[in-house]
């Protein structure tokens, strides 16, 4: 990757500004304080090296050079009802899930998006998403979607930090990965999804696309006793319906941890 040609491939997408990066600690870090300073709507940080990125719950997503893919997009808030205008981190991060399934179908891939942020092919985590939120006292200012992907051979994270399987797109297609035209389709399909965001049909999208659906899994929420039940779909916020003794259970988005019944 090299800004010249990214310019290039991007061109076509209305992106208002682009901060590309051979080296950084965290995209995320990056736009953040950029939208902190003004970055308008649609600005894009890209680095192809990322040394200290961030995943949730305070878990490290690092990414050597020329391998994975790592971006965040700066979103300003569009005007909304003031019931809708504060910061739903999970349909943020719906939003960057539903974008990744759709630019990877095409490549003849079966994504699955295990809720709430991990994209899974063949029951492996092949990319995750990290949404934040800047604010001027209550008032949402900007909304972070932080995505990193394990594109090529190299990508995925080292064997002992792993607590879900990995994988890379590289290995999944047996061919190389081109992140240029990769990052073109995500925020091509990302900027599609914002605009139908609100009314149902970004949950419709990313539920069908629903790792685990109509499985049992387990769920766990801080350092509580997991919660085992069927996986029924998602709720309007995003949040997680879970059927438990015959009884639908929401899980909220927060610091939890998914995983399929042994
Ligand atoms: C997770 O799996 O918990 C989410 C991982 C999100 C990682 C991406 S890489 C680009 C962006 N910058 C960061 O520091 N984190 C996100």
């Amino acid at each position: 990757m090299n800004p010249a040609s990214l310019h290039k491939l991007l061109a076509g997408l209305p992106l208002d500004g682009l901060r590309y990066f051979d080296s950084l600690g965290s995209t995320n870090d990056e736009a953040l304080a950029w939208a902190a300073d003004g970055a308008r709507d649609l600005s894009l940080v890209i680095a192809d090296e990322q040394t200290s990125g961030r995943g949730r719950a305070g878990r490290k997503w690092s990414a050597p050079p020329a391998t994975a893919l790592t971006f965040s997009l700066i979103l300003r808030p569009v005007p909304a009802p003031p019931e809708e205008a504060e910061f739903n981190p999970s349909l943020f991060t719906g939003l960057g899930a539903a974008a990744l399934a759709d630019a990877l179908k095409p490549r003849g891939l079966e994504p699955r998006i295990k809720w709430p942020n991990d994209v899974l092919l063949d029951g492996k985590k092949v990319a995750g998403i990290l949404a934040e939120a800047v604010w001027t006292g209550d008032a949402l200012d900007a909304a972070v979607i932080g995505i990193g992907v394990n594109a090529r051979a190299g990508s995925n994270p080292p064997d002992e930090t792993l607590r879900f399987p990995a994988t890379n797109l590289e290995a999944e297609l047996g061919r190389p990965v081109e992140r240029g035209e990769l990052l073109r389709d995500i925020l091509s399909a990302l900027i599609g999804w914002r605009a139908k965001m609100r009314g149902g049909e970004l949950i419709k999208a990313w539920e069908e696309n629903l790792a685990f659906r109509g499985q049992e899994v387990r769920v766990w929420q801080g350092s509580e006793q997991p919660l085992a039940g069927r996986v029924a779909g998602l709720a309007s916020d995003g949040s997680l319906l879970l059927l438990v003794n015959d009884k639908i259970v929401t899980v909220q988005f927060g610091e939890t941890r998914l995983r399929p019944a042994l």
